[in-house]
C-alpha cells in the first residue's frame, strides 16, 4: 500500500499520542499546515475540481446574493459604505459576479459596497478571526460550515461513544472509545435529541467548531463596544438541517461525505488530504449560539425558497429578453436554434440551484441585529 507524507504524519502522531478522535484526524486531513487538503495545491472547486458549489453553476446565485444584499443595504437605511466580509470565499467567484452584477445594474449598491473575502487558503482561518480594523455590516459563507472538523458518535446500548482514528495491520482504522467527559452527550440532550431510544449503531456528527465559529462571528458583527452594538446580518448557506430532523433515527448513518473528483464516497480514512470531508450542518445550533450573542433570527429557508424570494425567475426572464429574443423571433434560422439550447441549458442550471432533492435543499440562515 502507497503512503502519503500526510498518512505519515498521522501515522507519527497515533503512535506518540494514541488514537485520535475523529475530529482531529479530520483537522489534518484538512487543514494541517503543508499537508491538508485546504491549505495546499489548487482550489479544488470548479468543474475540473472535486466538487462545485452553487457559485460554479450560474452567475444566479450571485445576481441573488446582490439583491439580497441590496435589501439588507435599504433596511440598514441606506448607510454610504456596506462592509461585506465572505469568509470561506475561495477563488473570489461569488464576490466577482456580485460586483459585476451590481456595476452593471445598480450602481448607489455598488458605490456602496465595500466587499472583503478571506479564506484559509491564503491563511485567513474564519474560527480565528480578530480582524476589527475592518467593520463588516454583512458576513456571509457559502459552504464554509460544513467543513469544520466533526466529532463522531455511536450509540450503543445507553452509551454514547465517540469514533477515533487508530492504526491497524499498518492502516488507518476507526474504533469507538468510551469519552471522558459528557460534552458530547450534553451537545445531543441540550437539542433534546431521543438518542438513546435510537437504534443501536445509529451515528451522527457533533460540530463544535461551528458553535466556536458563530460565537466569533457574532461578536465580529457586533463590534468590541458592549454599549453600542453594530447592526448588520450574518447569512449562512450550507447543507444541514435543525436538529430534530439532522438527529433523527431514520438517518441512522449520520452525513459524514467524502468528495474525491466529483465522486461521493464514504471513507474519510483513505487519500487523506487529497479529499474533501464535510457533515451536514445543525442551523438550530447555529440559530442557539448566535441567539446568546444577542443577534435575532430574520429567516431560515431552504436556498430554492430563497433564491425565488431574491428574484431568481425576474433575472432568467431578463436574460431571456436581453441575450436570447432570437428564440422568439427568428427560431427557425441557425442563430435562432443556438439560443434556443443556450437557453435550455440556462433552464438546467437553474433548475440544478432550485432542486428540491439537492442544492435547491441547502440551508439559508440570516441572522440579524
Ligand atoms: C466548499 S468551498 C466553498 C467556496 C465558496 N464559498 C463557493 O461558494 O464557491 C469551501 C471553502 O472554505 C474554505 N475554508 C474551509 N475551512 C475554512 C476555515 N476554517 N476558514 C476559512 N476558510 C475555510 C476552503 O478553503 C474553501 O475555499
Amino acid at each position: 500500500m502507497q503512503v502519503s507524507s500526510l498518512q505519515h504524519v498521522i501515522f507519527e502522531r497515533i503512535q506518540q499520542m494514541g488514537p485520535l478522535s475523529f475530529a482531529d484526524y479530520m483537522r489534518m486531513a484538512l487543514y494541517e499546515p503543508g499537508y491538508g487538503y485546504y491549505v495546499t495545491g489548487e482550489a479544488k472547486m470548479g468543474w475540473e475540481g472535486d466538487y462545485y458549489t452553487s457559485t460554479d453553476i450560474a452567475d444566479f446565485f450571485a445576481h441573488c446574493m446582490g439583491r439580497q444584499l441590496k435589501k439588507m443595504w435599504k433596511q440598514l437605511g441606506q448607510p454610504v459604505r456596506l462592509g461585506v466580509l465572505e469568509q470561506g470565499a475561495g477563488r473570489g467567484d461569488l464576490a466577482r459576479q456580485i460586483h459585476d452584477w451590481a456595476n452593471a445594474h445598480e450602481p448607489a449598491l455598488a458605490a456602496a459596497l465595500d466587499y472583503r473575502r478571506t479564506d484559509i487558503k491564503t491563511g485567513q482561518d474564519a474560527l480565528v478571526t480578530t480582524d476589527d480594523t475592518f467593520a463588516p455590516t454583512i458576513i456571509l459563507s457559502n459552504e464554509l460550515v460544513d467543513a469544520f472538523p466533526v466529532h463522531v458518535v455511536e450509540k450503543q446500548g445507553d452509551t454514547l461513544y465517540e469514533v477515533a482514528v487508530t492504526i491497524v495491520n499498518g492502516r488507518l482504522a476507526e474504533m469507538l472509545v468510551e469519552p471522558d467527559n459528557t460534552t458530547l452527550s450534553d451537545y445531543l440532550d441540550g437539542f433534546k435529541v431521543p438518542w438513546r431510544t435510537f437504534a443501536d449503531g445509529w451515528r451522527a456528527e457533533i460540530n463544535l467548531d461551528a458553535l466556536t465559529w458563530m460565537e466569533r462571528t457574532s461578536q465580529l458583527l457586533l463590534g468590541p463596544n458592549l454599549k453600542r452594538r453594530r447592526h448588520g446580518f450574518i447569512l449562512v448557506i450550507d447543507y444541514g438541517d435543525i436538529a430534530r430532523k439532522l438527529y433523527s433515527n431514520e438517518r441512522h448513518h449520520g452525513t459524514l461525505s467524502c468528495y474525491y473528483k466529483h465522486q461521493l464516497t464514504d471513507r474519510p480514512l483513505v487519500r487523506p488530504g487529497e479529499q474533501d470531508i464535510t457533515a451536514h450542518v445543525n442551523f438550530t445550533a447555529l440559530m442557539q449560539t448566535a441567539r446568546q450573542q444577542g443577534l435575532r433570527l430574520h429567516s431560515l429557508t431552504t436556498q430554492r425558497q430563497w433564491l425565488l424570494d431574491n428574484g431568481i425567475n425576474e433575472e432568467l426572464e431578463l436574460i431571456r429578453q436581453r441575450d436570447f429574443s432570437a428564440i422568439d423571433t427568428d427560431r427557425a434560422s441557425n442563430q435562432g436554434q443556438t439560443a434556443l439550447l443556450q437557453w435550455y441549458n440556462l433552464r438546467q442550471r437553474v433548475s440544478a440551484l432550485t432542486d428540491p432533492m439537492g442544492m435547491g435543499n441547502f440551508k439559508v440562515l440570516i441572522m440579524k441585529r
